[in-house]
């Protein structure tokens, strides 16, 4: 065993646990056991399920197949396709943590397009009765979009996975206007780039796509305006990427091991992963730090081996990988819920955030 570090539980505010709907490729025990082995003790699940969430009676079904399941604790966002559904908004804004559009089309839209109509966004954020935020998937130039509904509405926005600069540069130039403007980055946009396609293929089919090694220096470069790091953990099977258009890659139990291995490398100081692995999402999403949920981490070297994975799609696009930092140990409220590859928390165990 190598040096033992603790940290806080960490916080992943993007991951896609599928549940109840695509259990082949995730369900909530396999999901919060992943994010449990990746040292996340929270974790924020998006609306795209191949049932779009834009109603309560969807909201509570998912609640309702989380409850026996899961093993950390677990928020869900609520969905809008369109204005028609913003009367549900009241019904379920104490049961969700945030509200997610998507102003660009991916997957699971229910053959419905992304919301590219600068008014209707407008309405449907106005009418988001809630302080909780609002998450974007904006890609390439619908960001303007998306940062001119912010600032006709006041309403606190984060977007999600932040690829390029061309992304970039216009969120940092709304920060500078005072708007209530968050933004995260994922993992793979961070140490992948479109470089990795050849030898990945299929598995790097992922939205947004990986951009020139140019774009992923921009974002190292931009760290520090950086608000979050977002696993956006999107597990479909190694058949699924292969045959079908799937986008999306695993990301839960890797975030944590490539960010400690950069630190060794001189890319990221601790002080930068904590704040954005758990300071920074905390206070987007409100929630209150328990100074007995913490894990420890084993810093010696070892190889990512996909047959590791709690992640029951069972693959990841950094299997080979030498990385540092293995999850050893982490305590839920003082309770012993993982050790040593073992989830020792009862299915259930969790609890639903919101
Ligand atoms: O790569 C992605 N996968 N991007 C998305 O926007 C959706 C996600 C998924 O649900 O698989
Ligand atoms: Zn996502």
């Amino acid at each position: 065993m190598g040096q033992i570090i603790t940290l806080p539980g960490l916080i992943d505010l993007h991951v896609h646990l599928r549940d109840p709907w695509q259990l082949q490729k995730e369900d909530f025990y396999s999901g919060t056991s992943a994010a449990l082995a990746g040292g996340f003790v929270n974790v924020f699940d998006m609306p795209n399920n191949e049932v779009h969430i834009t109603t309560e009676e969807l909201v509570d079904k998912k609640i309702e197949s989380a409850k026996g399941k899961i093993v950390a604790d677990v928020g869900f966002y609520f969905g809008s396709l369109g204005e028609d559904n913003i009367s549900e908004f009241n019904k379920v804004s104490d049961k969700v943590c945030g509200l997610k559009l998507f102003i660009t089309t991916t997957t699971n839209m229910t053959g419905k397009k992304a919301l590219n109509d600068v008014e209707e966004l407008t309405r449907i954020c106005e009418a988001w009765p809630s302080d909780k935020p609002v998450l974007f998937h904006a890609e390439d130039n619908s960001v303007d979009m998306g940062i001119e509904a912010a600032r006709r509405t006041g309403k606190r926005v984060h977007f999600c996975h932040i690829s390029s600069q061309e992304e970039l540069e216009p969120i940092l130039k709304a920060k500078t206007e005072g708007l209530a403007i968050t933004c995260g980055v994922t993992p793979h946009h961070l140490f992948l780039s479109t470089e990795d396609k050849e030898k990945l293929g299929s598995l790097a089919n992922m939205l947004p796509s990986l951009k020139p090694p140019a774009d992923r220096q921009f974002l190292w470069a931009n760290l520090n305006n950086i608000d979050v790091i977002e696993s956006d953990h999107a597990p479909h099977t190694k058949d699924e990427k292969i045959i079908k258009d799937s986008y999306g890659v695993p990301g839960l139990e890797t975030t944590l091991p490539l960010l400690l291995t950069a630190e060794r490398d001189g890319k990221i100081s601790r002080e930068q992963i904590l704040d954005k692995l758990y300071e920074t999402p905390a206070r987007i999403l409100g929630l209150k730090p328990d100074e007995n949920t913490k894990i420890e981490v084993d810093m010696s070297e070892y190889e990512i081996k996909n047959e590791d994975l709690k992640t029951k799609c069972g693959w990841s696009p950094f299997a080979g990988r030498k990385v540092i930092g293995k999850v050893k140990k982490v305590y839920i409220r003082g309770n012993l819920a993982y050790e040593n590859g073992q989830v020792l928390a009862k299915p259930g165990s969790g609890r639903i955030i919101s």
